[in-house]
């Protein structure tokens, strides 16, 4: 045991050597994590009744990254009991295949909204948007008034329509025709809304499905 303690003392008197040594375990153990995923990313198929985003829901979802939601909010219900309870059925990973990118976020300032669609009414979304004070007053969340006065731009969602299609999202050349009126004269602040109201809604299974009851970290649906 003694030449074994020897090496053992020798890298933990060597700063520079303890730091690559550490460096080399954690990008073993990050390798060992993150190509596994990387190389099933294919086997995540988009299932049936999830839908990429309508035009105006595309906009609003522009207004909520543009806008920094993502930075309090997030859109991934952990399998743990206490977030099945609140929000409903643990986010999969198939509902966010026409995320690009993804906002499943990591700060969790405010409530998840990954199924927060329906939730509350249209007028609600507005008000609480405008000025979250009106309808919680101890809420903490910044107002976006402004966004009922900006409009969605109908030729940038068109072009955006394009580029989302040569990237897989099966928009038909009617979708990308109608893209334009659809969004015409609507504001960022109903696009936004649009978008909220249907997060959660397009996986219909998942939403009416019973939430998991037990803690079950990694479990499959
Ligand atoms: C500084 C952190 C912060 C930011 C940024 C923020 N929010 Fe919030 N949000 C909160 C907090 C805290 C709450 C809970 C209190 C409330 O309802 O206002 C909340 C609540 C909400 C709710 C209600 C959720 C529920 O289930 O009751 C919605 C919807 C929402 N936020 C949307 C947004 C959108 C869209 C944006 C970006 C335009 C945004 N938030 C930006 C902190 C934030």
């Amino acid at each position: 045991m003694a030449g074994g303690y020897k090496y053992f003392e020798a890298i933990e008197k060597n700063v520079g050597l303890l730091g690559v040594l550490t460096a080399i375990s954690v990008m073993i153990g990050g390798l060992a994590e993150i190509t596994p995923l990387l190389m099933r990313a294919h086997e995540v198929k988009a299932p049936i009744h999830v839908k990429p985003y309508d035009a105006l829901r595309l906009a609003g979802r522009d207004v909520y990254v543009r806008e920094g939601c993502y930075a309090c909010h997030t859109q991934m219900i952990r399998a743990l009991r206490a977030e099945t309870a609140r929000y409903g059925h643990y986010s999969t990973a198939d509902e966010s295949v026409y995320d690009r990118p993804h906002q499943w976020g990591s700060k969790r300032t405010g409530p998840d909204l990954a199924r927060v669609g329906g939730k509350y009414s249209d007028e609600w979304q507005t008000v609480h948007l405008r000025n979250p004070r009106a309808v919680v007053p101890e809420s903490n969340m910044p107002g976006y008034p402004w966004l009922s006065q900006a409009q969605v731009d109908p030729d940038e969602i068109t072009q955006k329509m394009k580029v989302l299609r040569t990237l897989g999202e099966p928009y038909t050349d009617e979708d990308i025709a109608k893209a334009g009126a659809a969004v015409k004269g609507r504001t960022e602040m109903e696009a936004l809304v649009a978008f909220l109201q249907g997060l959660g809604l397009t996986n219909e299974p998942l939403k009416t499905a019973a939430a998991p009851s037990a803690s079950a970290p990694g479990a499959k649906p």
